[in-house]
C-alpha cells in the first residue's frame, strides 16, 4: 500500500483496510454539534460533504463502530488518539466516554486539550475552553494491558495540552499541527509506522505523519477538503515552523529525579499556596 487520501464515507472505506496493519492513528470527528451553535467570536462548524445533526443515540452508534473498525485495523500493541469535547445539548451533558467504553478499546488516558479560546459564551456553564483526547490502546494478547513504556522525552509532557485553535487553514474545523504530531511522535519515536485519519479533513494528521517520514491513509467525505490537504501536504514547508515547534518540547530539561532534588515541586506548591491566601 501507499500513502493516499481517499475520498468516502469513513465507515465504509475503513471496512476495506486490512486487519492489523496500522500503528498509530488520530482524528477528530464531526461532534454531532447540531449545526445551530452561533459562538461570538466564530462562525458554527457546517461541513462541505457531512450532516453534524443527527439523533444522538445515532450518533453514539455510529462512532462505536467506527471505533471498533478502527481497532480491527490497528495492530496489537497500537494506539489510537480520539480527539472530541463534552457536550451539552437542552441540559443533557454528552460525556465522550459514554460510547468509549462500549468499544473494544482499553482507554489508557484523557487528556485535556486547552484551547483558550473557544466560540460560545453563554452564563448556562462557565466558558468552556477545553476539548478531550482519548488515547486509546489495542491489548497485544489478553494479557497485555499495559504495553511499552513512552520514551522520557515525550512522558515528561503533561497530560493537558495547551495549543490555541487552527485559525490559517480553509476548513471550519482543524486541529493544530502539533496536536497529531505530539500523538504519532510519542507512540514511534524514531521509529517509522502506518499513520491513519478516518476522517482527516484538511489533512493534520497525513501532513503530521508526512513530516515525521511515516506512510499515511486520510478519508474524508469532501473533496474540497481533500484538495486542501493535498495542497498542504505539497506544500510542507510552509508548515515547517509548527512542527519543529513541537518537536523542541520532546526532550528531557531536567529528569523527575533532578526535579526532586531540586525541589522544584515543592517551591511550586507554596507559590500556588500564597496566591490561594491572597483569596482567602
Ligand atoms: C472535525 S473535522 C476533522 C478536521 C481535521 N482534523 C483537520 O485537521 O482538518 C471532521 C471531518 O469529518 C468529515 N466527515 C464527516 N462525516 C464523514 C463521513 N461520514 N465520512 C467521511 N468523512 C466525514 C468532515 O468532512 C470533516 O472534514
Amino acid at each position: 500500500m501507499e500513502s493516499k487520501l481517499i475520498l468516502g464515507d469513513t465507515l465504509t472505506e475503513l471496512k476495506k483496510l486490512p486487519d492489523n496493519f496500522f500503528d498509530v492513528g488520530v482524528t477528530s470527528p464531526p461532534y454531532n454539534k447540531q449545526e445551530n451553535k452561533k459562538g461570538w467570536l466564530v462562525k458554527n462548524v457546517k461541513y462541505d460533504k457531512a450532516c453534524d445533526k443527527k439523533e444522538e443515540k445515532q450518533y453514539q452508534e455510529e462512532q462505536i463502530d467506527v471505533l471498533n473498525e478502527l481497532f480491527r485495523i490497528i495492530k496489537p500493541g497500537g494506539s489510537f488518539f480520539y480527539n472530541h469535547k463534552i457536550r451539552w445539548e437542552k441540559g443533557i451533558l454528552f460525556h465522550p466516554i459514554q460510547w468509549i467504553s462500549k468499544t473494544y478499546w482499553n482507554l489508557r488516558q484523557e487528556i485535556i486539550w486547552d484551547r483558550m479560546i473557544a466560540a460560545n459564551i453563554r452564563g448556562w456553564r462557565f466558558w468552556q475552553v477545553d476539548e478531550r483526547i482519548y488515547w486509546l490502546y489495542k491489548p497485544k494478547n489478553s494479557k497485555d494491558f499495559i504495553g511499552e513504556e513512552l520514551d522520557s522525552k515525550h512522558a515528561l509532557l503533561t497530560s493537558i495540552w495547551r495549543f490555541s485553535p487552527e485559525q490559517k487553514i480553509e476548513h471550519p474545523a482543524p486541529f493544530p499541527l502539533a496536536l497529531p504530531v505530539r500523538c504519532i511522535f510519542s507512540i514511534l519515536n524514531e521509529n517509522k509506522g502506518w499513520v491513519i485519519d478516518p476522517y482527516c479533513g484538511s489533512g493534520t494528521t497525513c501532513l503530521a505523519a508526512q513530516l515525521l517520514e511515516n506512510p499515511f491513509i486520510g478519508i474524508d467525505i469532501s473533496e474540497e477538503y481533500l484538495k486542501i490537504a493535498q495542497n498542504r501536504l505539497q506544500n510542507y514547508e510552509q508548515e515547517l515552523d509548527s512542527f519543529y515547534t513541537e518537536l523542541s518540547k520532546h526532550k528531557v530539561n531536567k529528569t523527575f529525579e533532578e526535579r526532586k532534588k531540586e525541589g522544584l515541586w515543592k517551591n511550586q506548591a507554596k507559590t500556588e499556596s500564597k496566591i490561594n491566601n491572597l483569596f482567602e
